[in-house]
C-alpha cells in the first residue's frame, strides 16, 4: 500500500492514535467502519498470542464489514521498540504474519522492522517530539512521522504545532501526522492547512462507548479544561500529561521527577492505570458519543471547514 492508497480509503484523514490500556478491538473496528483509520498498542494484550488473537478478531469483524457493502478504513497497531519491552521481536512476527496495514513505532528507531513492514507492503509511521528525532526516522526510511506536540495525551512533546509541521516538511515529504489537542473536525481541517497530511486523535477517542477506560475517567474528561491538565515526568520519569484530579486521587502532585529510567514493563502498566492521562484536547470534549457518531461528526465538521475559511471575498 503506498500512503496515497491509504488516504483514498479514510473518510476523514485521521488515525485514532494507539492508546496504553484504552484501545482494544471494539474501538479499533468501530473507528474503522466509521472511515477513520484505527489503532491499538500490542501490550493492551498482557502476551503476544493475545494480541495475534486481537488481531484475528480485528479482521474477521472488518472483513463482516465489508462483505456487508461497507469500505471501513485500514487499522494499525503500535510497537513500542524500547530496550524494556521484550516482546518486540515476538510482536513484530506476528503482525507480519498478519501484514497489518500500518505499524507505528514509539520511542527508538528500528531498521528492521521498517524492513519488515515493507516487507510485505505495510506502512510504517513513527512518532516524535523533535526535530533530530525527525531526522533520524526519515532516514531510516519511515513513511510517515508522527509531530507529537505540547498538549498531547501521553508522552507529549513541548513544540509548537506551527513550527513543528513546518520544520519536518522541510527535509521530509513523506506523510506528516500533526498531533496535539485535535478533538474535532474543523480542528483536522486546521492540520491540513498548516502542511500535515493528517491528524492523530488520542485523548477525543477516551471518551466514547467503545473505549476500554474507566467510566470515572471518561466523566474527568468531560469536566476537565486545560488548566486540569499536567505536564509532569512523575508516572514514567519522561514527561507525560496527566489529568490533575487523577494525581490528587493517587496522592501526587506532579511536581516529584518520577523513576529514573523508563521502563514499559508492569510498573508503567500500574501507573498508568491508577494515573489517567489526556490531553489539552480536554477542553473540547462535552459528550461520551458512540465511536460510529464521533466519527461521522468529524466528518461533517471537516467538510465544514472549507466555509470557515473564506475572508473578505469581494475585498
Ligand atoms: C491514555 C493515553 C495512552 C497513550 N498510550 C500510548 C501508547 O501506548 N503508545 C503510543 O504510541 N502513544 C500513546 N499515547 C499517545 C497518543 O497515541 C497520541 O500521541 C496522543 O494522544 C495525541 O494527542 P491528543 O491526546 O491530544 O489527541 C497515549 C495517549 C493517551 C492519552
Amino acid at each position: 500500500m503506498t500512503p496515497d492508497e491509504l488516504l483514498a480509503q479514510l473518510k476523514v484523514p485521521a488515525i485514532a492514535s494507539p492508546m496504553f490500556l484504552v484501545s482494544g478491538p471494539d474501538l479499533v473496528v468501530e473507528t474503522c467502519r466509521g472511515g477513520v483509520l484505527g489503532t491499538f498498542p500490542t501490550l493492551n494484550q498482557r502476551t503476544s498470542e493475545g494480541f495475534d488473537q486481537w488481531l484475528t478478531e480485528i479482521e474477521e469483524r472488518l472483513a463482516a464489514a465489508r462483505q456487508a457493502g461497507e469500505r471501513p478504513a485500514p487499522f494499525g497497531i503500535n510497537l513500542i521498540v524500547h530496550a524494556s519491552n521484550p516482546r518486540v521481536e515476538a510482536d513484530l512476527e506476528i503482525a507480519v504474519r498478519h501484514q497489518v496495514p500500518v505499524v507505528i513505532t514509539s520511542l527508538g528507531i528500528r531498521p528492521e522492522v521498517i524492513e519488515a513492514v515493507h516487507g510485505y507492503g505495510g506502512l510504517v509511521f513513527h512518532d516524535v517530539v523533535q526535530g533530530r528525532h525527525a531526522r533520524k526516522a526519515a532516514e531510516a526510511g519511515v513513511d510517515g512521522l508522527i509531530a507529537v506536540c505540547a498538549g498531547a495525551g501521553g508522552h507529549a512533546g513541548t513544540l509548537n504545532p506551527f513550527a513543528f509541521t513546518d520544520e519536518i516538511r522541510r527535509f521530509f515529504d513523506g506523510l506528516v501526522i500533526l498531533a496535539g489537542g485535535i478533538s474535532d473536525g474543523h480542528q483536522v481541517a486546521a492540520a491540513r492547512m498548516m502542511g500535515a497530511d493528517l491528524a492523530y486523535m488520542g485523548t477525543r477517542f477516551i471518551a466514547t462507548a467503545e473505549s476500554r477506560a474507566d467510566p470515572d475517567y471518561k466523566r474527568m474528561i468531560l469536566e476537565a479544561g486545560t488548566a486540569d491538565i499536567v505536564y509532569t515526568p512523575e508516572i514514567s520519569g519522561v514527561p507525560a500529561n496527566f489529568l490533575k484530579a487523577s494525581l490528587e486521587r493517587n496522592g501526587l502532585d506532579g511536581a516529584g521527577k518520577g523513576p529514573d529510567a523508563f521502563d514499559f514493563g508492569e510498573r508503567e502498566a500500574k501507573a498508568w492505570r491508577d494515573v489517567w492521562s489526556a490531553g489539552h484536547g480536554v477542553t473540547s470534549i462535552d459528550d461520551l458519543p458512540a465511536t460510529a457518531d464521533l466519527c461521522a461528526r468529524l466528518v461533517a465538521e471537516y467538510r465544514d471547514a472549507a466555509g470557515r475559511l473564506r475572508f473578505n471575498d469581494a475585498a
